[in-house]
């Protein structure tokens, strides 16, 4: 079992969402499983003043800390609370203070995490006070002291933003203690799809342009924007969704076998795959590969909801995208000519995150008019949430006499299989930080190679006429302009779907 060293963890945003909901039960999942051993966790923020406010505090906001209160007790004795601003160098050095005396009281080395779970504005003032007060320097790692820094997306607004501050945070410290998190490498299912490809002898002779027809890739978000306007309005679907996460699954699915499982050698692949997006030539190009939406009031659970125009801080013109489908191709030699397809959206019918491989039909329709549904589509489904898993459909003979075939699907279940709730992706995120292993965190060329197609995309958005929003009803799959964007023609029977498989 993989434990962390000794190492004094700030959080700075300590009192906000993400530390609520996901890096504070994080870390009490893994102390208690004992995979961080005694640790120190400060946390900053201004809206209390002491560390006893601050546990009263953030008992009301952690789920867990209320389901569990005796062990989360225990696990409390841990967190120290630094009243601070971090816009201001000053509160810099009583910052320093604070972690030198929890050094000193729990004979702690100077190892250091600072998790940035602030706005990105603050991103690189935060990095500057930390090494003007010589909190965190230009390492050369020694066994007992070092310093990383773990960095939320979004990184950047577009490739010259991330260069900016790309090249603040290389003033001040190497790209190797920068840890930029995308919170979907450390999901189960996406570390998966490698053992996936690379464990087994089956599939990856499978996985190249010879036999896959298209690729889906689907991320769908059922809530709207919920209280985040003021983010969401200058981000959008393709900024807050496909130019992270999507990527990242893009190229997990579709890079070359890495030479050793090591951080830099699988980033080394997914680089490649990344740099291989064919580029949009112009905004004819672009129009004719992407689809926008934005919702409009609907129905979720039966229930009214209004339209993103409505959302409070939202203007009510407002052109921001919600939904956003392409349709993209990779120069290189395994995947030249095969479509990939990219959708996600909000206010969708339902959350789920899929990745669907569309295998080539037979060169022979040899069951013509045998009952066969469609083209008995050989169709590899991903889960990556919920019900995690991956399914495969396939054709069987009907029993009976005849020869009618129709599609059936073999099942793995992470649940049914392994018995064992699946770790958050945090969890795993904020362990391999601890340990000093990078592979999952996104290097400084991946984001740029990102930002140079999301970049074309929005681009060639500016350059065409202001879309008509709002274009697809809240509870919908999206735009209807969207259908003919993907493929038609892959019928399944009804019941075991993959997740809007239908409408493609
Ligand atoms: N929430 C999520 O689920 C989620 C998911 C993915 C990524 N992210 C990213 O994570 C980051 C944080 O998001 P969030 O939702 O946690 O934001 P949030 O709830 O608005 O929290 C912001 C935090 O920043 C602190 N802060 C702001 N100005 C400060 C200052 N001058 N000095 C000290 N502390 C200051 C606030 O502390 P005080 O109020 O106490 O001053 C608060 O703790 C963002 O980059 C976001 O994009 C969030």
């Amino acid at each position: 079992m993989d434990r962390s060293e000794k190492a004094t963890i700030v959080l700075f945003g300590g009192t906000g969402d993400l530390a609520a909901r996901k890096l504070l039960p994080a870390l009490f999942s893994l102390w208690k499983e004992r995979r961080l051993i005694d640790p120190a966790i400060l946390a900053v923020g201004r809206r209390v003043k002491t560390t006893e406010e601050y546990l009263a505090f953030i008992d009301q906001q952690v789920d867990v800390a209320k389901k569990e209160s005796a062990r989360w007790a225990e696990f409390a004795k841990t967190i120290t609370f630094h009243h601070g601003d971090i816009s201001t160098e000053e509160d810099f050095n009583q910052l320093k203070a604070s972690i030198e005396q929890i050094e000193r009281e729990k004979s702690l080395p100077a190892q250091r995490l600072f998790y940035y779970a602030v706005s990105p504005r603050f991103i690189a003032p935060i990095t500057e006070n930390l090494a003007s007060v010589g909190l965190i320097k230009r390492d050369s790692p020694t066994d007992t002291t070092w310093e990383r820094i773990i960095v939320e997306k979004p990184f950047g607004h577009d490739a010259a933003s991330a260069a900016e501050l790309d090249g603040c945070l290389h003033d001040r410290i190497n790209e190797r203690q920068i840890y930029r998190i995308d919170h979907y490498l450390g999901k189960e299912t996406v570390q998966n799809l490698l053992a996936f490809r690379f464990a087994n002898g089956l599939f990856e002779p499978v996985w190249n342009n010879n036999f896959v027809e298209h690729v889906q890739i689907t991320v769908a978000e059922s809530i709207g924007v919920e209280g985040r306007a003021d983010y969401y309005e200058k981000s959008g679907a393709l900024r807050d969704m496909m130019q992270n996460h999507m990527m990242q699954l893009l190229a997990t699915t579709a890079m070359e076998p890495p030479i050793a499982l090591e951080a830099d050698t699988i980033r080394d692949e997914k680089v490649k795959v990344l740099r291989s997006i064919r580029l949009p030539n112009g905004p004819t190009d672009v129009e004719l590969s992407t689809v926008r939406g934005q919702y409009g009031p609907g129905q979720m659970d039966g229930k009214e909801v209004i339209g993103y125009r409505h959302e409070e801080n939202v203007d009510p013109n407002s052109l921001t995208p919600t939904y956003v489908a392409a349709q993209l191709y990779l120069d290189s030699w395994r995947w030249a000519g095969v479509p990939f397809y990219l959708r996600h959206g909000k206010r969708l019918p339902k959350r789920a995150t899929e990745i669907a491989i569309k295998f080539q039909t037979p060169p022979l329709a040899l069951f013509r008019g045998t009952g066969v549904i469609g083209n008995c589509t050989n169709l590899l489904v991903i889960r990556i949430q919920p019900n995690e898993g991956i399914t495969l459909y396939f054709g069987a003979k009907k029993p009976g006499s005849g020869m009618k075939v129709s599609t059936v699907e073999m099942d793995f279940d992470y649940q049914k299989s392994f018995h064992r709730e699946i770790p958050e992706a945090y969890e795993r995120l904020l362990l391999d930080a601890l340990l000093g292993d990078p592979t999952l965190f996104i290097r400084s060329d991946e984001v740029a190679a990102t930002w140079r197609w999301a970049d074309a995309i929005q681009k060639g958005w500016d350059q065409l006429p202001p879309p008509q929003f709002p274009n697809y009803i809240s509870g919908s799959w999206g735009p209807s302009m969207a259908e003919s964007l993907f493929p038609s023609g892959n019928e399944i029977p009804s019941g075991s779907c993959p997740m809007g498989w239908r409408r493609f």
